[in-house]
């Protein structure tokens, strides 16, 4: 098992409670709205972290299991599910790639800003499906790059220097394969972009890494520049980071 993003997820707990990226309610509530709950459905959240989008779903259906990896994270979101008087969601440690369920156990199962930290995310996806009931849907959200192959391999180098358990941030065709070989049918797909500041990805990063961070910023040509919306902005450079969103349905079969 790769326990790098324990180690990292340990030491940034507390800061994903109050984070106002992973508290965002816009992308929250697209998530709900793709995953169409009903208020009999039991959901499971995978690598919930402090259970953002299990707590978006509590209110819409019957229960919500949420598990993580890492202890620290669970603990944090056992106390916001009390200073909030949540009663419908449970949190249980578990590895993403061996879930620890019943085959065709949830209506929905979602996973939400956490596939890029998975070593492989094929046998994730082939987890979640497994314990999806027939027809029931599977939600991600998560960090992305464009069909560019340069954008690609220069953000994905960024985000490893700005996080070490990150793994790959996979293009929206990857998620297209990916999802139809897990056995899920594509409902929709859809990539939007946020725009950055490059301290987002430089602040907790060590300081060889955020040097070269900067660097590789430094280096960019003017085209290079503009397919990854590299702009000054109040003294401060921003970019794009890309985010998909993708909707598989499970076959009734
Ligand atoms: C960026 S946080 C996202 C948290 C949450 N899904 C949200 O939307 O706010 C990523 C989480 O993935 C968890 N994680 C990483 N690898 C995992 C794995 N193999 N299985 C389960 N959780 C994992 C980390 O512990 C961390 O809590």
């Amino acid at each position: 098992m790769n326990t790098l993003p324990q180690t990292v997820f340990a030491q940034r707990a507390a800061f994903y409670t109050t984070s106002a990226v992973h508290k965002d309610k816009t992308v929250l509530n697209r998530v709900v709205e793709l995953a169409q709950p009903q208020l009999t459905d039991v959901v499971l959240d995978v690598a919930t972290g402090t259970g953002h989008t299990a707590f978006a779903f509590a209110p819409h259906v019957k229960s919500v299991i949420a598990t993580d990896i890492t202890p620290e994270m669970l603990n944090e979101g056992e106390k916001l599910k009390i200073e909030n008087g949540i009663a419908n969601v449970e949190f249980q440690l578990a590895d993403a790639h061996e879930l620890p369920f019943e085959d065709a156990t949830f209506d929905i199962v979602t996973c939400r800003r956490a596939a890029h930290h998975f070593v492989d995310i094929a046998q994730a996806l082939r987890e979640m499906k497994r314990v999806l009931k027939p027809g029931g849907r599977l939600v991600i959200d998560d960090r992305s790059v464009p069909e560019d192959d340069f954008v690609d391999t220069t953000l994905n180098r960024l985000d490893v220097l700005h996080d070490r358990s990150h793994v790959r941030e996979c293009r929206p065709s990857e998620w297209e394969r990916m999802m139809q070989e897990a056995g899920c049918k594509i409902e929709v797909i859809e990539m939007y972009p946020k725009h950055r500041p490059l301290s987002a990805l430089t602040e907790k990063a060590d300081r060889a890494d955020a040097q070269e961070i900067a660097a590789v910023i430094a280096a960019l040509n003017e085209d290079q520049r503009a397919a990854m919306n590299v702009v000054e902005k109040d003294g401060e450079v921003y970019l794009n980071h890309w985010f998909v969103m993708v909707v598989g349905v499970k076959s009734e079969e």
